[in-house]
């Protein structure tokens, strides 16, 4: 049976490093994605990229995802684990997106791998799987925001995700702003231990004052005695209200609010959470200065990557003006 399974990458306006203490989270699916087309059957799933010199073959019965060579093979070796496939699969991957680049392309790849392969359920259980494929390929602990923002997605609109609750909400886009994004052209490195790290100070922060997303006043951190795991409560429990406030701004169409917010949220960051770089500071304060720039702000798990911006259409030049797309969709084919 021939399948083409399509999914996107994703960016996020604001709320990083809230999503895995079931925080808030403002990401919008792109236009800019992943495709898999190809044939079911066969004992092994075979994929070719065009973006990629070595196929990845993977056995249905792979153990260890995160020993696959070559590394991208590691996403596809993480969906085929998590799904345990009856049928192989023989296909091509076609991306439009910057490999490695901050927009999720892992994200999308797991989620058009996994619908490639004849996944079924819901949504939410389709985001989980790809999140549970990555950390086993990957090792890093992230959260669910990068697979639900691809599977979830809405034309035209933004996602307002309450990562304790699960619940999605649409949040209509305006058509005159402009979302851009700039590679800091900082590889990631150390970017996985560093989360890692993170997470666990957040942990840590919270069998002091309890769970941080219940917890809407910042100063609540001041019982936190250990200054590095105060520091991180502080920015997330500041973190999950600017989502709201930036929520509120997007429905009352106030751009320069907006673009406030997400200048706190890259000082936050930067200050209190410290996934920020001087290459991604340099680069949030230039583009700010340039007329038509309402904020930017690194965006994903920092230590490189990319800055996204708000502008006035064609305000900038530089980076890759996206637009809020749908999510994740599979073709079958269609009988005469
Ligand atoms: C990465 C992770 C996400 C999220 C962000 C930071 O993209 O995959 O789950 O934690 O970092 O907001």
């Amino acid at each position: 049976m021939r399948v083409t399974a399509w999914a996107p990458g994703r960016v996020n306006l604001i709320g990083d490093h809230t999503d895995y203490t079931g925080g808030m989270v403002l990401p919008m699916a792109i236009d800019l994605g992943t495709t898999v087309v190809g044939e079911t059957g066969g004992d092994l799933v075979r994929l070719t990229s065009l973006a990629e010199p070595d196929p990845a073959v993977v056995p249905l019965d792979v153990v260890d995802p995160s020993l696959v060579q070559p590394p991208w093979a590691r996403y596809v070796a993480g969906v085929v684990a998590e799904i345990r496939p009856r049928d192989g699969f023989e296909g091509e991957v076609h991306t439009t997106l910057p490999i490695g680049g901050g927009l999720s392309s892992s994200a999308a790849l797991e989620v058009a791998v996994a619908l490639a392969l004849g996944f079924e359920g819901t949504p939410l259980e389709l985001a989980r799987l790809c999140r549970d494929a990555e950390q086993r390929s990957s090792g890093v602990p992230c959260g669910l925001m990068d697979q639900l923002a691809s599977v979830a997605g809405v034309d035209g609109h933004a996602l307002l995700i309450d990562c304790f609750e699960l619940s999605v909400v649409a949040i209509p886009f305006p058509p005159d702003l402009e979302v851009r994004v700039i590679d800091s052209g900082q590889t990631r490195t150390l970017a996985s231990s560093a989360y890692a790290q993170r997470r666990a100070e957040c942990s840590a922060a919270e069998e002091v004052v309890g769970p941080l997303r219940l917890l809407a006043d910042a100063s609540a951190v001041s019982v936190i005695a250990d200054p590095v795991a105060r520091r991180r409560a502080r920015h997330v429990i500041t973190e999950n209200q600017r989502v709201r406030d930036a929520c509120s701004a997007l429905r009352a169409g106030d751009p320069e609010k907006f673009g406030s917010l997400m200048l706190e949220s890259h000082a936050s960051l930067k200050d209190d959470f410290e996934v920020s770089t001087p290459v991604l500071d340099d680069l949030v304060e230039r583009l700010v200065g340039i007329p038509g720039v309402f904020g930017a702000r690194l965006t994903g798990a920092g230590f490189g990557g990319c800055v996204v911006a708000l502008t006035r259409p064609g305000a900038l030049d530089e980076g890759i003006a996206v637009k809020p797309s749908a999510g994740a969709r599979r073709d079958l084919p269609t009988r005469e």
